[in-house]
């Protein structure tokens, strides 16, 4: 049985300092690899979240994946630091749910800057880092950007969005050694769908095949195999982590 062995692999996970992020950041860095830890507000308390020998591996990038900026400041660093990038997990996020009526304007433009436009300033400057390399970028979609749902529209178009530009990274990427998949959550536990009215998760459960909410671990050991040499003839792919969810 191969054990997924990450060391001398640097990587970087933004919207790392709850949820989903940090279970990921925590098994990266569980596995071997320095991890960089990107949120807007995170400091050295993440460390606490960390094991002593991994806490060592972690650096901390504060930052808005939203802000055109951002991407560039952050390669920068890690190549300051570590003169390589292996693997980009595109995980910040936000989800706003909303009648299509109500969307404001602010809401539309925040949501694409954080959730696609700023994971694909990511790739783009990860690509460079990792041209001579290789490596593995893997992007946060949803199960709503693949199948719609109600209150969500800027938040499914930002997640299809991630499904093409995924796609499209992936072909332009693979003759560099550099793999790009994707991850379709369905319902899981966190801070973003704590913000769901009862009738709305009561339904989302209700439509789960395997009759429970996922767990941020759940999500975080789809990305271990998708950054880890374990899928390293697999590229162009989305993979769902919905426990057998219908929408
Ligand atoms: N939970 C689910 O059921 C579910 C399902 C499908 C897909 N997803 C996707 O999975 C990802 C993580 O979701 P989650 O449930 O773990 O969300 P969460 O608990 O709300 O955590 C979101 C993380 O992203 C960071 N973040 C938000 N805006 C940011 C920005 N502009 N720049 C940098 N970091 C930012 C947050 O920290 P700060 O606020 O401090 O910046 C936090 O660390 C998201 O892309 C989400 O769309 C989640």
């Amino acid at each position: 049985m191969p054990r997924i062995d990450l060391s001398g692999r640097v990587a970087l996970v933004t919207g790392a300092s709850r949820g989903i992020g940090l279970a990921i950041a925590q098994r990266l860095a569980a596995a071997g690899a320095s991890v960089a830890v990107n949120a807007r507000a995170i400091d050295d308390g993440i460390l606490e979240a960390f094991g002593k020998d991994e806490a060592q591996r972690i650096s901390v990038l504060p930052g808005d994946v939203g802000a055109p900026e951002a991407a560039g400041q952050m390669t920068r660093a890690i190549f300051t630091h570590h003169k390589r990038l292996d693997i980009l997990v595109n995980n910040a996020g936000i989800m706003r749910p909303a009648p299509i009526g109500m969307i404001s304007d602010d809401e539309i433009d925040r949501t694409l800057a954080i959730n696609l436009a700023g994971a694909i300033r990511l790739i783009q400057s990860a690509a460079r880092l990792m041209a001579r390399t290789g490596g593995s970028i893997v992007n946060l979609s949803s199960i709503v950007g693949l199948k719609g749902a109600t209150g969500q529209l800027a938040y499914a178009a930002s997640k299809a969005g991630i499904v093409g530009a995924t796609l499209a990274a992936a072909k332009e990427l693979a003759p560099k050694g550099i793999r790009v998949n994707a991850v379709a959550p369905g319902f899981i536990e966190t801070g973003l769908t704590a913000a769901l009215s009862a009738e709305v998760r009561h339904e989302a459960l209700g439509s789960i095949g395997l009759a429970r909410a996922g767990t941020v671990e759940d999500v975080a050991d789809a990305v271990l195999f998708l950054a880890s040499d374990l899928s390293r003839y697999v590229t162009g792919q989305v993979l769902g982590v919905d426990g057998g969810m219908v929408l």
